[in-house]
């Protein structure tokens, strides 16, 4: 009997508020382990921030306030539950636009408050970790590829709140090097769909592209010798093919990244599970990539690892993988006081971010 098998039943409400989506959603955790989404509720703002080529936090913020109170309604509606069959409520704190942050761990608070239900601040990125949980059977351990619009890291995952970063990006995350070429190609915010959209029948190997950090024989990635490469090409081009071959050029380049590092990450985690436990996960908005994925199913199998992806709804910020975190802490009797901060950075491996971070005050990058 696993550990987890003897710990209580939960079913908690997730608030996501961290960028342009705002969610909520409810899970129910068995007393077994067993996950079911009772509803997962996303109101986009895409809309919002088109006109402006990107997300803007004084917008998303408003527009967070200006709908949150619905969306948790509508969550629990279709989940056909009250507050009262609720045993706690839980809430991205952070890291993500700290105004958006505060509207939703807010709301969380005052719900909390109101009930006597205990609150989980959840860290985003920790809800992406067991976002592939949500739908398939996925124990505890696992080598998790991270790869979203704010992050792009390496993890190995042991449990619960246990993460150890193998690897990072020294520039840009992937889901932002996707969404700034596309700029460069022309392409509407966010540019990560367009640009696989555009890549569709495009001839990958037409345009060369520079290959990142290739002196060095570590798990970090880097995007930026790539973007300049790719706006300095899309200056150049003439016709509509020509765009479809550097889109799909530039997403070939991505996806080759990501799978080299994942293969040294593999083999360096497999060294240390002496073999066992071999599962390789992917998450965040850059997993929804068809090509992404087919390199990440390529490398695990040729490694022995078990290959898992999270189903498209929930590679994208979605509230269910924070209600599901929340969900696994309350089972552990962790909670969180109703003063639990807002915080615009928040990365999970401290330890790793303090000896190596990848983020030096001003300088540009990843967010965590
Ligand atoms: O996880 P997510 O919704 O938000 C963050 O936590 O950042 O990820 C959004 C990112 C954006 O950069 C978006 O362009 C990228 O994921 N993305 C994609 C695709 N769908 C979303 N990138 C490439 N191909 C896609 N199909
Ligand atoms: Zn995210």
């Amino acid at each position: 009997m696993s550990p987890t098998q003897t710990l209580p039943g939960q079913t908690v409400l997730g608030l996501e508020t961290s960028c342009d989506e705002t969610a909520a959603a409810v899970v129910r955790r068995a007393a077994d382990g067993g996950v079911e989404v009772l509803s997962s509720v996303v109101a986009s703002q895409i809309a919002q921030h088109a006109p402006y080529g990107g997300v803007v936090p004084e917008i998303a913020a408003r527009a967070h306030v200006e709908s949150i109170d619905l969306i948790a309604e509508r969550a629990l509606a279709e989940a056909g539950l009250g507050y009262g069959d609720l045993t706690g409520v839980a809430a991205t704190a952070g890291p993500g636009l700290v105004g958006g942050v505060m509207v939703g761990l807010s709301f969380g608070k005052a719900a909390a408050l109101a009930r006597g239900l205990p609150l989980v601040a959840v860290n985003h990125l920790e809800g992406h970790a067991v976002s592939a949980r949500l739908a398939a059977d996925l124990p505890y351990p696992f080598l998790l590829l991270l790869v979203s619009g704010g992050h792009c890291q390496l993890l190995s995952v042991a449990g619960v709140g246990a993460c150890r970063r193998l690897g990072s990006t020294i520039d840009d995350a992937a889901g932002e090097a996707f969404d700034k070429i596309a700029k460069t190609l022309g392409l509407p915010y966010p540019g990560g769909p367009a640009l696989e959209q555009l890549a569709q029948g495009g001839e990958a190997e037409r345009f060369p592209l520079p290959r990142a950090l290739l002196g060095r024989k570590d798990c970090d990635f880097s995007f930026s010798g790539l973007k300049t490469a790719a706006a300095r090409l899309a200056e150049g081009l003439s016709t509509a093919a020509d765009r479809r071959d550097l889109a799909a050029s530039v997403q070939a380049a991505i996806a080759r990244q990501l799978a080299e590092r994942s293969d040294r990450a593999m083999v360096a985690y497999a060294r240390e599970q002496e073999g066992r436990n071999l599962r390789f996960v992917v998450a965040g908005g850059v997993a929804a990539n068809a090509a992404v994925r087919e390199r990440l199913t390529e490398a695990a199998a040729a490694r022995g690892f078990s290959f898992t992806a999270p189903p498209l709804r929930y590679c994208t910020d979605n509230a269910a993988m924070i209600a599901l975190a929340g969900a696994e802490r309350l089972a552990l009797g962790m909670s969180d006081p109703l003063d639990a901060p807002a915080r615009p950075r928040w990365p999970l491996d401290a330890a790793a971010a303090a000896h190596n971070p990848t983020h030096v005050p001003g300088r540009k990058g990843a967010k965590a």
